[in-house]
């Protein structure tokens, strides 16, 4: 990695800064931007039902997919820096857009975040790169899907190829289950992403997620975290966005970070020059600790949510610079990012129906306000008409706190949570089960 220690800084000042998004994440980013000093208002788009609760952010309610009406409030606003949170509006070309019309821009533009939205071509990008990933098949029909296990002869997970909001996946444990895939996901259950179909070989490990914040030439690399990603208590149930996350995850050694930085970030960023892409945002990447080393799972063209949720509160207020500064191209004139000490955890509260078909339009109450150590970042709220907080997607909430260790860290998560009350509410009680002590684990409690 390289330091940015003792460089001068000269960027110009940062006051104004826009987020696109409404979920857990872009309020994260939105409460560490508020940190830095120079910056004076924070803008989100469209936000959520607690966005203006963060230390007075402003909502901005134009939908995502209105580009010319983005593209104008941003200008009549002086925004300095446009931050777009989520995967659909990078992969739709958004950064290319604003970048256009003359805003600087974190997040990669249609080409870059490719990365996540064509798993072929990050595939396809990885194996030219000579980046540790699984062996795959790349296939366009039932017969090329079938004639592929028939010669592998052994289950081989089941990728549909565009996004997919986290469903695309199926992960078989036998020949049977990876048939049954092949046959859903070229019926069409994954929506569009039925054209191509990655098969891939099953890897075994611990899974991390890896932020490296790049300007194009440059990386600065986050602390690790670790996402959980299955419903139910006990890594059950189907996959989802991420029910709870926590920062720095000891799963992952000083060592294989700087392996996953010379192997696989480098590597990557290099290959994305080379295709002739000025990738200016975040590189995540979803890896394996295989036995034979860090292996990519995939990659995501912004932030993991709730890993961010998780990490935000342990960077210093010089994220929103170091940020700006990539969106500039300018990494070496960042400050250097302090970290705070100890640990960070998050854990997710989800309503019933969660992830298939959510109910919505629960009024929420929340007893408990935050504290210098506990965060509430709301995900799936909005207010309404008449002027109460209620439910509007599956993941609702969060509850995020830090302390010197993990066991304190969720256990104050915890606390928070019993304070926090709707109708459908649930969330895992085992967040961070890898780092806790058996007996602090929480008790179902509801
Ligand atoms: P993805 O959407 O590619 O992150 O996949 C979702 C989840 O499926 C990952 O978090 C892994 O748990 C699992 N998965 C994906 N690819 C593989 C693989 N090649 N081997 C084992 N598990 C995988
Ligand atoms: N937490 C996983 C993701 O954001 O894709």
């Amino acid at each position: 990695m390289k330091s940015t220690n003792n460089i001068k800084k000269s960027l110009p000042a940062l006051k104004k800064i826009c987020i696109i998004g409404n979920g857990g994440r872009e309020n994260a980013l939105a409460w560490a931007f508020k940190k830095a000093k120079t910056v004076e208002e924070v803008f989100v788009i469209p936000g959520n039902g607690g966005t203006k609760e963060i230390n007075g952010c402003e909502v901005i309610d134009i939908i995502e997919t209105n580009v010319e009406k983005i593209l104008k409030s941003c200008l009549s606003n002086a925004i300095d820096l446009v931050v777009i949170g989520p995967e659909a509006p990078l992969a739709s070309g958004l950064a290319d857009k604003l970048r256009k019309g003359g805003l600087t821009v974190f997040g990669p533009g249609a080409t870059g975040a490719q990365l996540e939205s064509s798993k072929e071509w990050a595939k396809e990008l990885m194996r030219t790169a000579g980046v540790p990933t699984a062996n795959y098949w790349s296939v366009t029909n039932i017969q090329e899907a079938l004639a592929v296990l028939k010669k592998v002869k052994k289950p081989l997970v089941v990728k549909a190829n565009g996004l997919a909001a986290g469903k695309g996946v199926t992960v078989p444990d036998s020949l049977e289950t990876t048939k049954d895939a092949i046959q859903k996901v070229f019926e069409g259950h994954f929506g569009n992403s039925r054209d191509t179909v990655i098969l891939e070989e099953i890897l075994e490990g611990p899974e991390v997620s890896i932020f490296a914040l790049c300007d194009g030439e440059e990386i600065i690399i986050l602390p690790p975290a670790q996402d959980h990603k299955r419903l139910k208590d006990g890594d059950k149930g189907p996959n989802t966005g991420g029910m709870g996350a926590y920062a720095p995850t000891p799963v992952i050694t000083a060592n294989q970070l700087k392996e996953v930085n010379d192997t696989i970030l480098r590597p990557t960023l290099k290959a994305l020059k080379t295709r002739g892409i000025n990738y200016r945002g975040v590189i995540y990447a979803g890896l394996m600790l295989t036995s034979s080393g860090p292996y990519v799972i995939e990659f995501n063209c912004r932030f993991g949510d709730p890993e961010c949720q998780a990490l935000m509160p342990l960077l210093g207020p010089e994220i929103a610079e170091i940020i700006y500064a990539c969106a500039l191209g300018r990494l070496g004139e960042a400050p250097k990012l302090s970290l705070q000490t100890g640990c960070s955890a998050c854990v997710v509260a989800a309503t019933s129906g969660y992830p298939e078909n959510p109910r919505k339009g629960d009024h929420l109450r929340i007893k408990r306000k935050e504290t210098e150590v506990m965060q509430i970042f709301h995900a799936g709220t909005k207010i309404d008409l008449q002027g109460n907080l209620i439910t509007s997607g599956g993941r609702v909430l969060s509850v995020v706190a830090q302390a010197e260790d993990f066991d304190n860290a969720f256990s104050i998560a915890y606390e928070g949570m019993k304070e926090i009350d709707f109708k459908g509410m649930f969330y895992r009680k085992d967040i961070g089960y890898q780092v806790r002590k058996q007996s602090t684990q929480i008790k179902e409690n509801k």
